[in-house]
């Protein structure tokens, strides 16, 4: 298959370019704890524009990863960038002492996106999505007076010492954090249950099943294990919250049979737990059809946690609640929390999703995305096992055998990864066994670039077979 190429750097800028970044590896290793760099041979990286990354030899990068879900309106806006110049030049901090136009703007456009329930009408602003779950934690035990919380198997929702207990990935588990339940993972694909209509997605597993399109038994049987876990593990059912992601995305963009959310939820709330949606991922209409993902589940959070997206990649977090909820808290104190230059680049944020459409332009370019993937999955022998997701939060199962779901090797993952970046592009990888492609580009990215990306991903595939 013939690729196209972005851009041939030349030899001195390529010769130059290694022996620099040979020289910054060995820093990187020796001096800092990065342990995630991802390539064999290191991507160094000079700047970043729209959905492009350029390394330091001038050589141009589809980024279908976006700074970790991160970059959702693309590399170095303007209006981001004036936004965040602007208020450098007012002012760049104060502290929560004093009131700020800046900050109370940006609450009030942020609250404009909860019309479906104005009771979430506080937001408290923090500085990362562990900090958002660590205070959603704090929040939710002040105000139920219980200590317990449950979260999935297979969630992610930060490694700091408070969300090392709801993070249930191999990797990142402690044996000294207490006070968490873990629920079985309603998966569709890798679960005990699951089969042919169970995701919101235009996708769906090559399960069979016997359920109708209206109602997936994969979500009764997930159900009953949730409330298994609350009639023999928790005191009389007392837990202070359930955390869920709309969709899992460090665990590998999992999706949950229909109705699962909603129900689950509900359960826990009946016996007076908070319902935390974690939208760090799935917020700001990543997912296309909804600007927050648990929208789509039709639940009603308690608590909303948002990250990433909220600032493009400037350092900022916010929960949303309600305000029985955030007064529960009592004193509580963050310096950073609603830096102003952190609200102006979130407003502005706002702004671009709504004047550039940004959300449709993921549905559409996102559904037309999955279907060449799904295509790709069933074309190829024993190699992607599942494809899944919504908009631009999609994951690619790799399995050495559709039957058994064996998971792909890491060196097998490793050599795609590489040999896409060789081609220009650049993906991320998750799940329990790191066998996911995690396919989460800037929002603003074309057709094109979709098509450019699936034919770089099929061709790599096809050379590790
Ligand atoms: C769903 C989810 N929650 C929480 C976090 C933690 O966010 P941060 O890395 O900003 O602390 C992440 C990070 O990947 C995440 O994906």
């Amino acid at each position: 298959m013939l690729l196209r190429s972005f851009h041939t750097p030349s030899k001195q800028i390529i010769r130059a370019a290694s022996t620099n970044q040979k020289s910054i590896g060995e820093f990187f290793s020796q001096h800092l704890s990065f342990p995630f760099l991802q390539y064999k041979e290191h991507l160094h990286v000079a700047h970043a524009e729209k959905q492009f990354i350029y390394d330091t030899a001038g050589k141009r990068y589809l980024d279908f990863f976006a700074g970790i879900v991160t970059v959702g309106v693309g590399h170095c806006h303007p209006k981001l960038i004036e936004a965040a110049n602007k208020q450098m030049n007012k002012y760049w901090h104060l502290s929560t002492y004093y009131l700020q136009d800046t900050v109370k703007d940006y609450a009030t456009k942020l609250l404009e996106h909860f019309k479906d329930d104005p009771q979430l009408s506080v937001c408290l602003f923090v500085n990362s999505g562990s900090e958002a779950n660590d205070l959603a934690l704090h929040l939710a035990r002040e105000y139920t007076k219980q200590h317990e919380v449950i979260s999935l198997r297979n969630s992610y929702h930060g490694v700091v010492q408070s969300t090392l207990g709801l993070t249930n990935i191999t990797g990142f588990k402690r044996p000294y954090v207490p006070g968490s339940r873990v629920a079985m993972n309603p998966d569709p694909y890798r679960g005990i249950w699951g089969g042919r209509y169970c995701r919101d997605s235009p996708i769906q597993t090559n399960r069979s099943c016997n359920c109708s399109q209206d109602h997936c038994q994969a979500s009764d049987r997930y159900v009953e294990q949730l409330e298994e876990l609350l009639n023999y593990e928790v005191s009389k059912k007392k837990v202070a919250g359930m955390w869920i992601e709309s969709i899992q995305g460090y665990g590998g963009t999992v999706q949950f049979p229909k109705g699962y959310v909603k129900r689950a939820t509900e359960l826990v709330q009946q016996n007076g737990g908070l319902y935390v949606a974690d939208e760090v991922q799935s917020g700001f209409g990543r997912t296309g059809t909804h600007f927050w993902g648990y929208q789509a589940h039709g639940a009603k959070p308690d608590i909303v946690v948002m990250a990433k997206a909220i600032a493009n990649g400037f350092p900022f977090a916010a929960i949303v609640t309600r305000p029985e909820i955030a007064k529960a808290v009592g004193t509580y104190f963050n310096t950073y929390g609603g830096n102003p230059i952190g609200c102006a680049v979130a407003s502005a944020v706002l702004d671009v999703i709504r004047e550039e459409k940004l959300q449709e332009n993921t549905h559409q370019v996102g559904t037309h995305l999955l279907k060449r993937l799904a295509k790709l999955r069933d074309q190829l022998p024993d190699a992607v096992g599942d494809v899944r997701g919504k908009g631009f939060l999609i994951g690619m199962e790799m399995v050495m055998d559709k039957e058994t779901r064996k998971p792909f090797p890491v060196e097998k993952m490793n050599a795609i990864l590489d040999r896409c970046r060789h081609n220009g592009l650049l993906l991320g990888k998750g799940g329990n066994f790191g066998s996911v492609f995690r396919i989460t580009p800037p929002m603003c990215i074309t057709k094109e670039d979709a098509d450019f990306a699936v034919d770089v991903l099929e061709d790599a595939i096809r050379k590790e077979l």
